[in-house]
């Protein structure tokens, strides 16, 4: 409940993603003026960069109602219909890690995207008949973390595909603050900017700092959040100035001390870890390469220098 009313509610309380933002701000205008639903939009981008929340303000900006599911929950083309047949015209529906839903659904989800209609097939075997039923016009908001995950024929579908972006440190400190203010906690501009730098240009991060920041607060302190008493909490909460985790630590430190620094595989690093390589490629890799700890080669991963002057560790002589 306090998660939901925490999010931004429209377009212009979203701080960031200018682009998207001014894009979408004039494709639901327009959408708006001729009465139409809005064409399908496919967010893409690394975890907790704000798709979820792009897709509930879109629904409350074109004034709809949202329907929220994910690829991995809609097992069977039979699901999906139930879903789209209890839809009103112009509602959104928000399918999360779209590339995870499977042929069979997916074969569904084309005629409903491009014609608004659902082939089904009613019966089995000889009498087995197929009935073709209109559906409402809607907006499918599709969210994954690479759109090259995505099928050809899916990605094709949809109107505005929009590329998600980690946020600047100025973007970061100001979600803070304007989260703080929505929790109705005090908080310092030096405070507010300690948690952006160390919440790797991730909006959810940021925030589940804050969130644990302002429990430090409020038990050994008296409830304001001062820039003491955050570096205190980030120390305990194991998160370093750049802030990067135990499992960050352990994937960068395990290609050094294991693979001199690499190249080594992506599965490799998954085995000595214990991670999921999937997990390690949509959630750990993509800052990391970002900051530049990280390369990818065609021989697989390596660490550079920046990475050990981290670690505070001598770069080996090839
Ligand atoms: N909370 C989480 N993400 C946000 C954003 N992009 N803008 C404002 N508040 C947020």
């Amino acid at each position: 409940w306090e998660e939901r009313s925490l999010r931004p509610q429209t377009l212009s309380q979203y701080i960031g993603q200018k682009k998207v933002k001014d894009n979408l701000t004039v494709f639901i205008e327009a959408a708006k003026i001729r009465e139409e639903s809005l064409d399908h939009v496919l967010l893409y981008g690394p975890p907790g960069l704000g798709k979820t929340t792009l897709s509930m303000i879109i629904a409350n900006e074109m004034n709809v109602n949202l329907r929220t599911t994910s690829g991995p929950a809609i097992e069977r083309p039979g699901d999906l219909a139930a879903i789209l047949t209890a839809l009103e015209p112009g509602d959104v529906l928000f399918i999360d890690e779209i590339h995870r839903l499977n042929r069979a659904v997916e074969e569904v989800l084309y005629p409903a995207m491009e014609d608004f209609s659902l082939d089904i097939v009613i019966g089995k075997g000889p009498s087995a008949r197929s009935v073709r039923l209109d559906l409402p016009p809607f907006t499918l908001v599709g969210a994954t973390t690479r759109a090259g995950m995505l099928s050809a024929p899916l990605r094709d579908r949809f109107g505005v595909v929009s590329r998600l972006e980690y946020y600047t440190f100025d973007e970061l400190a100001e979600i803070v603050e304007r989260t703080a203010q929505v929790m109705e906690v005090e908080i310092d501009k030096k405070a507010a900017e300690e948690i952006a730098t160390r919440s790797r240009g991730t909006p959810r991060i940021a925030n589940r700092l804050l969130r644990r920041v302002r429990d430090f607060a409020q038990v050994r302190g008296d409830g304001d959040i001062r820039i003491a008493i955050t570096k205190e909490a980030l120390e305990l909460l194991q998160v370093d100035q750049l802030g990067l985790d135990e499992i960050d630590h352990k994937l960068i430190l395990n290609v050094i001390e294991k693979f001199r620094g690499g190249p080594v595989g992506l599965d490799t690093i998954a085995a000595t870890i214990g991670e999921e390589s999937h997990t390690i490629e949509d959630v750990y890799e993509p800052y990391l390469l970002q900051i530049g700890f990280l390369q990818r080669t065609p021989r697989g991963r390596i660490v550079t220098p920046q990475a050990y002057h981290h670690f505070q560790l001598e770069v080996p002589r090839s």
